[in-house]
């Protein structure tokens, strides 16, 4: 009788053991499958983006460059349309949390790209003056590795194919002037000049003919240099006639052809706003949104002008500072300088008070070769060789009043970019979510998403941090820190207005001159981004105040128990997903955390929690004895 009982009880504890190890295997294999559809798609990306890949130090495609064609745009659509049914057929019951994000995100990418081929007749002009090689053709030779002869010969394929792809950009843009979805004339217009730069009369001062200039690495023998010097001359040679070719083309075809109205379709439109912002807001959401925003942060502004006694406006404010020399570094050593020392003695003692995890690598600060924007944030590689740098634009010291600097570092460097990009590094993710491929803007709604309103609301939210924890010394960096802010509010309005308003370019240049302390180059040529890219400059401020508003749940959740640090913990982790995801992933946190603190405040749920398990155990255990 004894040993029917004890053999009775092993028998269960063994059917137990082999139902815990079944339903282990299964959510093992679930994942695994997960893994290796992440890792496709992330190859099949790689291999269509071949300077993507160069970009990831992923060698396998450096002798090689994107296919641009109807029939190609096609084709991804099938793919992509595979690979979801792929997605779908992995059971998310058994996905744990990591991968269930995972599967979440993929499952946006695919989903937004298959979603996104309704429009694709506005994804057929892979050319203006934001995108493009001739927009700076520095990056494309700089990615390159120069030191063997394997290199110098991939590169010279590449120099080979861009002819080629300059014929596909003339048909693609062909079936835009057919489907009569062009882009404005404000988005080719800098082209004719980007491309006159390029086609320098002397091969050898083209930048395409850097590389041949001057052997790095002397193992090279004489002979083969100059063969390969020789293929470089005439690769390059032929590109530049190919560039002067396309500028002809693009004068007398595609100029003459482009859409009348700064405006786009609206439906086209808010796919635009959806694409960019990962979330379903409309246009008429974004505008309210953006005139609040932008009478906040005006009224911020007037509380610091009245205390200064200034009457004036916002401009006049920013004019009358702009004379005096106090708030100017006179030379690019100063303003580096100036940001090293706030970045390592005003910014990165107070981040143990935002934060548990730190980035792996420091962040350096380096100055900006070629004009651009004020600055801008460069990941490093991943075992840090290559280092996080934040590279500040030195070139116009009068252009880039101190006051401004605080929330520029803490933009593109700490907390901001360097921060978020180091926790997607370093998250035990699929390469797909570590690496993410950056899209051609042009193609929106038809690509797949880099989730900007996650990056560039982060960055911005990490302005704000600055304010919420002193940072910033004096009214006068406040007014720098406003000044940015208003302009990403600024933007919700006049894209929205251009797009869906029907406003006109000067309308909305007037409107950005009205409320920031920007000339009107630089104002022309954001408005002429928005009139070319739909949506996109929405992302940032519709991500930072998501940001917020999920911080503000939490901390009316929590009250006392709200730790800000494991808050930012959370945000970040697993790095780059869609505000939807963002928004799931918080509001789980936010329940769990309230869990956390009641079962901390009442031991006692725990107790009863043992009890229960402990009674469930004997009837269990009684129950297979009497059978
Ligand atoms: C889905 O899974 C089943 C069973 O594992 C398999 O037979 C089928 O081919 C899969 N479908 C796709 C699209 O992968
Ligand atoms: C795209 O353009 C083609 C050719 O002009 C037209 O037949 C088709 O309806 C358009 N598709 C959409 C979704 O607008
Ligand atoms: C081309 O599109 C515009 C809207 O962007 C429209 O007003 C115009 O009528 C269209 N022209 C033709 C020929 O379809
Ligand atoms: C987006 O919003 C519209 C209008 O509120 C609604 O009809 C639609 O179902 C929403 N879509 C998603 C994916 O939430
Ligand atoms: C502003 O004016 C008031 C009253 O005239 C004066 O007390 C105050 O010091 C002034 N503030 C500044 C910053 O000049
Ligand atoms: C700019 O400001 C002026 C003066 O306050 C105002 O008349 C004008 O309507 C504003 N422009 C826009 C586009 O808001």
């Amino acid at each position: 009788m004894l040993s029917t009982i004890n053999r009775m009880g092993s028998v269960t504890f063994q059917l137990a053991v082999l139902c815990i190890i079944t339903l282990y295997s299964q959510a093992e294999s679930e994942s695994a499958e997960l893994y290796a559809l992440g890792n496709k798609f992330f190859d099949w990306r790689m291999s269509e983006r071949p300077l993507q890949a160069t970009k990831r130090n992923i060698y396998n495609y450096n002798d090689d460059l994107e296919v641009l064609s109807l029939d190609k745009l096609k084709d991804n659509k099938a793919v992509a349309d595979d690979m979801m049914s792929q997605l779908r057929n992995i059971s998310v019951e058994d996905l744990d949390g990591a991968d269930m994000t995972s599967y979440s995100i993929l499952y946006d990418m695919l989903n937004t790209f298959i979603e996104g081929y309704s429009f694709l007749n506005y994804s057929l002009n892979p050319v203006n003056f934001m995108e493009g090689i001739q927009r700076n053709p520095l990056a494309f030779v700089n990615m390159m590795p120069f030191n063997t002869v394997g290199d110098f010969e991939n590169y010279i394929a590449r120099l080979q194919l861009l002819p080629q792809q300059l014929k596909q950009m003339e048909s693609l843009m062909l079936e835009a002037i057919r489907r009569n979805t062009t882009l404005h004339k404000v988005s080719v217009m800098r082209l004719e000049r980007q491309i006159e730069l390029l086609s320098v009369g002397d091969v050898t001062k083209s930048v395409f003919f850097l590389p041949f200039i001057t052997l790095k690495d002397s193992s090279i023998p004489g002979q083969q240099w100059s063969d390969i010097r020789r293929h470089g001359y005439e690769a390059t040679r032929k590109l530049l006639q190919s560039y002067r070719m396309f500028l002809n083309w693009l004068r007398a075809m595609y100029i003459p052809r482009t859409r009348r109205s700064y405006g786009v379709n609206k439906d086209y439109y808010e796919a635009c706003l959806r694409w960019y912002t990962s979330v379903n807001i409309t246009a008429e959401e974004v505008h309210e949104l953006g005139l609040k925003e932008v009478e906040r942060i005006k009224e911020r502004m007037s509380e610091i002008m009245e205390r200064q006694n200034f009457t004036g406006t916002v401009a006049e404010y920013f004019q009358s500072l702009s004379e005096d020399q106090r708030f100017f570094k006179s030379s690019p050593a100063d303003i580096l300088q100036e940001f090293r020392d706030m970045i390592k003695h005003r910014i990165n003692p107070y981040l143990p008070e935002m934060f548990y995890e730190m980035p792996k690598f420091d962040i350096e600060v380096v100055p900006m070769m070629s004009d651009g924007p004020a600055g801008r944030y460069s990941r490093p590689s991943p075992d840090g060789s290559i280092p996080a740098t934040f590279i500040a634009n030195v070139m116009h010291p009068r252009n880039m009043p101190v006051y401004t600097f605080m929330s520029l570092a803490m933009h593109e460097a700490n907390p901001g970019h360097h921060f978020q990009i180091s926790a997607a590094m370093s998250a035990n993710t699929p390469r797909f979510m570590k690496y993410m491929e950056h899209p051609h803007y042009y193609q929106a709604p038809y690509a797949f998403p880099a989730y900007s309103a996650f990056t560039e609301g982060w960055a911005l939210y990490a302005e704000s941090l600055g304010e919420e924890f002193g940072l910033y010394r004096d009214d006068y960096e406040l007014m720098g820190r406003y000044s940015s802010e208003i302009f990403r509010a600024g933007r919700l309005v006049v894209d929205t207005g251009i797009h869906y308003y029907g406003w006109d370019r000067d309308q909305a240049i007037e409107y950005l001159l009205n409320i920031t302390a920007k000339g009107r180059p630089f104002i022309e040529v954001e408005v002429d981004r928005y009139i070319t890219w739909p949506g996109q400059a929405c992302s940032y401020k519709i991500g930072e105040l998501t940001i917020k508003k999920l911080r503000k749940m939490a901390e009316e959740k929590l009250g006392d128990q709200f730790d800000i640090r494991e808050f930012h913990s959370s945000v970040l982790e697993y790095g780059y997903k869609p505000l939807h995801v963002l928004t799931e992933k918080l509001k789980a946190w936010t329940a769990n955390q309230v869990d956390t603190v009641s079962t901390r405040s009442t031991s006692s749920h725990l107790q009863i929690h043992t009890l229960t398990c402990l009674i469930v155990t004997i009837v269990t255990c009684l129950y297979t004895r009497l059978v």
